[in-house]
């Protein structure tokens, strides 16, 4: 991203401590009104979790996600991709289809995580518990939850190279993969020259394209359901977000991201193509295949700046609202891919 990490990560805090915005807190869907001692009350367990959450939340979250989940925390002005709003609770990065709702243990991989690349920090030095009912408590923010409950996981197929010490067949066939059936480079750079996608569009029966996007080497932009713009990330150069172990890399793309253009790949081993002999032309260890490819071109990802280097860029002038009163301020171009550690 443009901006570090930290400073973001210090504006959302002092806002926050100083209290700038000085909105009510919103109380959770939960009676907390009557006292332990009162008519033998007990505090639910599932309540105290909720409060803690809310506690938490209200101390780490609110200065990006806001008070009310709703993605308007009073640093996420100039953030760009912009805080999740909980709200509409349509989340990124899962295990489950593009367009369900994620799993807990999503969510709270997230979270203790972080999502690199993006103003989202990781949050491991909070303890388990305290991050499992932060999960739990971002969940009141939509009846969605009650009423579709977390998706289905995707199939984790078997990954026919975790044996292999030797990756080399894995990265090949990925290359493959990815320029000649699955065409990840209709949004992802391509890594190889036209000439090589159509050789290995032919591997796979198909019929070469005349001609190929211009910029095929460079990531295209794509537009989030939000109408945020957003890079498919250039895997030597961007950083993913949610992870870059193996396993990660298969859930991302076999599971694919929800609310932008990256589709669920997985749902075509259910009936993939054949050839004229009836073969199938893909199957589910070439998910596994573009995971080891995909991971080897992270691999080659060159420092970003040599030491001493400091990266300038263009200012633009954002107004923003901040405890009711109007500011301006210039801050760095947020429309390049370019990330800064
Ligand atoms: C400094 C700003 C910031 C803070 C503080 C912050 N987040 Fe985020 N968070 C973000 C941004 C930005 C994204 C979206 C990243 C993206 O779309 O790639 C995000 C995304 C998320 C997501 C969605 C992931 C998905 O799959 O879509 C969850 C869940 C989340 N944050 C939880 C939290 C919790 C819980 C806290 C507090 C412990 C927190 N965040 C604090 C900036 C922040
Ligand atoms: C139609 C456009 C499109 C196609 C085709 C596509 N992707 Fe993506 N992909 C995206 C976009 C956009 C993102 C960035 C999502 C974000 O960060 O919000 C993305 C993100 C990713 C990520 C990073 C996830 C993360 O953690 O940040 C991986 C890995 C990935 N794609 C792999 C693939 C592979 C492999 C293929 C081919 C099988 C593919 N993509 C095809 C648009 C596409």
């Amino acid at each position: 991203m443009k901006l570090s990490h930290r400073r973001w990560w210090l504006l959302a805090n002092m806002l926050f401590v100083c209290g700038c915005g000085d909105k009510q807190l919103q109380e959770p869907e939960i009676d907390t009104s009557k006292s332990k001692a009162e008519f033998g009350y007990q505090t639910s367990a599932q309540t105290a979790l909720l409060l803690e959450g809310k506690k938490a939340y209200e101390q780490y979250c609110v200065g990006c996600h806001g008070v009310n989940g709703d993605g308007k925390g009073e640093g996420s002005y100039a953030l760009s991709p912009k805080p999740r709003d909980f709200v509409m609770a349509k989340f990124k990065f899962s295990s489950t289809r593009s367009g369900q709702l994620p799993t807990d243990e999503d969510l709270l991989r997230t979270i203790t995580l972080g999502l690199r690349g993006s103003a989202m920090p990781s949050w491991n030095f909070v303890p388990e518990q305290t991050r499992i009912a932060m999960v739990q408590y971002i969940k009141t923010f939509s009846p969605k939850w009650k009423q579709f409950g977390e998706g289905a996981r995707i199939p984790l197929y078997n990954d026919p190279y975790k044996q292999e010490a030797d990756k080399t067949a894995a990265i090949e066939r990925g290359r493959a993969a990815y320029h000649g059936f699955f065409r990840c480079w209709t949004c992802h750079p391509a890594y190889v020259e036209p000439a090589k996608i159509s050789e290995y569009i032919a591997t796979f029966g198909g019929a070469p394209a005349e001609t190929y996007r211009p910029d095929l080497h460079l990531a295209d932009i794509k537009a989030t359901e939000a109408g945020e713009s957003i890079f498919a990330p250039d895997f030597l150069r961007d950083f993913v977000r949610a992870g870059s172990t193996i396993p990660d890399l298969y859930r991302s793309i076999a599971a694919g991201i929800t609310g932008t253009a990256m589709p669920t790949w997985v749902d075509i081993m259910d009936s993939p193509p054949t050839d004229a002999a009836g073969k199938p032309l893909v199957q589910p260890a070439d998910l596994w295949a573009m995971s080891y490819y995909v991971q080897d071109l992270i691999k080659q990802r060159p420092a970003r700046l040599a030491a001493g280097k400091v990266a300038v860029r263009p200012l633009r002038e954002i107004t923003f609202k901040m405890g009711g009163a109007e500011y301006v301020a210039k801050v760095p171009q947020l429309d390049s891919a370019e990330e800064e550690e």
